[in-house]
């Protein structure tokens, strides 16, 4: 199977890339290598994927509409992965445009370029932060997820509605998933896990909203790849699927874990939840499960051993 998947080299998608080069498909792998965190990441990530023969990087734009059709043309995909974009909800509020061209034409740009090259199946990355803060918990895919509070989640949302809109006119199969939280080791060095086992680790501030209360369903990242990897391998028409751990972590433990992890006390300040924030994110698995068989099986304290390891190792930590 030939997989064109874009965020190649970001962390999901290098891998997932890893993932699908190890059972023996051809990857394709498409990014921009943006600096919206430190290049040497996925540039790392690059290097661990490009020796492999059966990998091929391009550097391109999910904006250039053109080049996306003429890479599908020249490639023919059996399927996609569209893990590249614009991720983070708080990056999003004081860049709302990029959001917009990323992911909205970004994504449109990709699956118009699919559905114009043999309507190869589509994966594409959505987040739970679509569910906003009015929907039941646990979150349900059925729920509106009409109501979104940043731009990020509202750019997602608009994502697969225009998949959609491509599969109702165009037959294009899609399927969305909307990831938990994603950590692990080459995790993203903007987000909490890797942020605060730096700050416990040099006895630097954690800011904690609403005195920790905050719960975050934390999935682990081999647990998303083989949900995305199922994905694949499964059309299923239009789908939209959550893919989390079904197991929400109250901050404040999240800060104890990795304090017994690290050996160190976590100096903690106490401040209010941005509106950006939902309180809870809390993802019902039972349809992945019914669908693609997902079964998320790393426990978050293991899966956060494993990161604080790999940190260590990395001397990214002490
Ligand atoms: N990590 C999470 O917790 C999480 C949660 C929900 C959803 N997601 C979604 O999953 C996907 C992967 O997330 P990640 O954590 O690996 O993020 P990441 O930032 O590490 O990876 C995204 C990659 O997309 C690339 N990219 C950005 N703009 C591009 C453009 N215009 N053209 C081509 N490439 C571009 C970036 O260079 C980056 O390498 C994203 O779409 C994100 O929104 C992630």
């Amino acid at each position: 199977m030939r997989v064109f998947v874009t965020g190649a080299a970001g962390f999901v998608g290098s891998r997932l890339s890893r993932a699908l080069l190890d059972r023996g498909d051809d990857v394709v792998g498409f990014d921009n290598m943006n600096d919206y965190y430190p290049i040497e990441h996925k540039e790392r990530h690059l290097a661990d994927l490009c020796p492999d023969r059966k990998f091929t990087f391009i550097k391109g734009d999910l904006r250039d509409a053109e080049l996306l059709r003429n890479l599908f043309a020249q490639h023919k995909p059996d399927t996609v992965a569209h893990l590249g974009g614009m991720a983070a909800v708080r990056y999003s509020i004081q860049h709302p445009l990029i959001y917009g061209e990323v992911n909205v034409q970004g994504s449109l740009n990709l699956l118009d370029a699919a559905r114009l090259n043999g309507n190869p199946l589509c994966v594409i990355a959505s987040t739970s932060s679509v569910y906003g803060v009015t929907t039941p918990i646990p979150f349900k895919e059925d729920a509106p997820a009409d109501r979104p509070l940043a731009p990020y989640p509202a750019s997602k949302r608009a994502m697969e509605l225009l998949a959609h809109s491509h599969h109702h006119l165009f037959k294009l199969p899609v399927t969305c998933v909307r990831f938990f939280n994603v950590y692990g080791p080459q995790g993203r060095p903007d987000m909490m896990p890797w942020q605060w086992s730096v700050a416990i680790s040099k006895g630097e501030q954690i800011k904690l909203y609403n005195a920790g209360k905050m719960k975050r369903d934390w999935t682990y990242i081999d647990d998303i790849v083989a949900g995305f990897v199922a994905a694949l391998d499964k059309p299923l028409g239009y789908e939209i699927i959550n893919l989390g751990c079904a197991r929400p972590i109250e901050n404040v433990e999240f800060v104890r874990i990795l304090e017994g992890l690290i050996g160190k006390k976590a100096n903690v300040v106490d401040t209010p939840a941005p509106p950006s924030e939902p309180i809870q994110t809390y993802a019902d698995v039972s349809k992945a499960k019914r669908l693609i068989g997902y079964e998320p099986k790393v426990k978050f304290e293991e899966g956060l051993r494993r990161l604080v390891e790999w940190m260590r190792q990395e001397k990214i930590i002490d």
